[in-house]
């Protein structure tokens, strides 16, 4: 039975979660620190953690120096190792690259401390994102002098911890064949999503997780997101017959999350207990999750 309420040497830290409806529950929690969900957990990882480009959220400095901004990448990257199963993936939404304030190979230094980590390469997707408004910076004007190619795409970059091969779970794959066949097509191009329509500054679009969930996991499968935002991996988990575990550290976007959850999946609070569980303590989703033998 797992115990929701855990102490470390310092203080007695409670990991209530934000939210909790029947497969989904959010903590208000920094990946850093948390400590409610129990190590070789999690079937699959989809996120997409702050690119240090300067996006103003509200509880994240988006602009280190590239060098504190790999040391926090190898902190939550080795965080996400300990809690994911051993025949667990990872599925790390990054950028190729970075062409403001000096070029970096960001997408390409990643998965170098992901491997270093721990992390086996499987494979990148590519995700055409088709934006176009990028095409601005040109460096230098018909020129060959300085000139800048920046690529309109992002990675989605496949790791896993020990086999490749899945052998447990539910066994139970729900995707169509022409999805299968389309979506391991290492190029995916959709769309990205409106900041302005989600009310986060950094959303990703639901085609991302959904894929990654259909194509990767098993039904009911545990499906987490350590950065969780404004809930989207957890509405496609939600959607698609998974368990989905998401961690985000600025409250206010917990609640863009669970409003949208509530709205979107058709999700209310779990009132099973007779109890809006924004404040209380019990943990049903990892109870359920673990019995389930995951
Ligand atoms: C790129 S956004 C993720 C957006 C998400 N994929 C969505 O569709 O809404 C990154 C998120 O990570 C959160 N964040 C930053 N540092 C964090 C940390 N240490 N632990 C948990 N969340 C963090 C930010 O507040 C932000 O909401």
């Amino acid at each position: 039975m797992l115990n929701t309420t855990t102490k470390n040497t310092k203080a007695k830290v409670v990991n209530t979660p934000y939210f909790e409806a029947e497969n989904i529950l959010i903590y208000n929690e920094d990946i850093l620190k948390i400590t409610a969900i129990p190590n070789n957990f999690v079937d699959l990882i989809v996120t997409s953690p702050p690119y240090n480009v300067d996006i103003h959220y509200n509880s994240h400095n988006d602009d280190l120096s590239y060098e504190d901004y790999l040391e926090f990448t190898r902190k939550w990257i080795k965080k996400c190792f300990d809690l994911t199963k051993s025949e667990g993936r990872f599925l790390l939404n990054i950028p190729l690259d970075k062409n403001k304030g000096g070029q970096k190979s960001v997408g390409a230094d990643i998965t170098e401390i992901a491997k270093d980590i721990g992390w086996k390469y499987h494979s990148t997707i590519i995700w055409n994102e088709g934006n176009i408004s990028r095409r601005t910076a040109w460096g230098s004007w018909l020129s060959a002098s300085a000139p800048f190619v920046i690529a309109p795409v992002e990675l989605i970059v496949v790791l896993y911890k020990g086999e490749w091969k899945k052998t447990g779970g539910t066994k139970q794959s729900d995707i169509s064949k022409e999805d299968f066949m389309d979506w391991t097509n290492g190029l995916w191009t959709f769309n990205g999503e409106s900041k302005k329509r989600i009310g986060h500054p950094a959303p990703f679009p639901i085609q991302l997780p959904h894929r990654g969930i259909k194509l990767f996991s098993y039904v009911r499968d545990v499906i987490f997101d350590p950065f969780a935002g404004s809930g989207t991996t957890l509405i496609a988990a939600e959607k698609n017959n998974r368990v989905g575990i998401g961690l985000e550290i600025d409250k206010n976007y917990c609640e863009v999350a669970k409003q949208r959850i509530i709205k979107e999946t058709g999700r209310t609070l779990d009132f099973k207990n007779g109890k809006d569980n924004t404040s209380g303590t019990h943990n049903g989703v990892l109870q359920k999750a673990s019995k389930a033998g995951h």
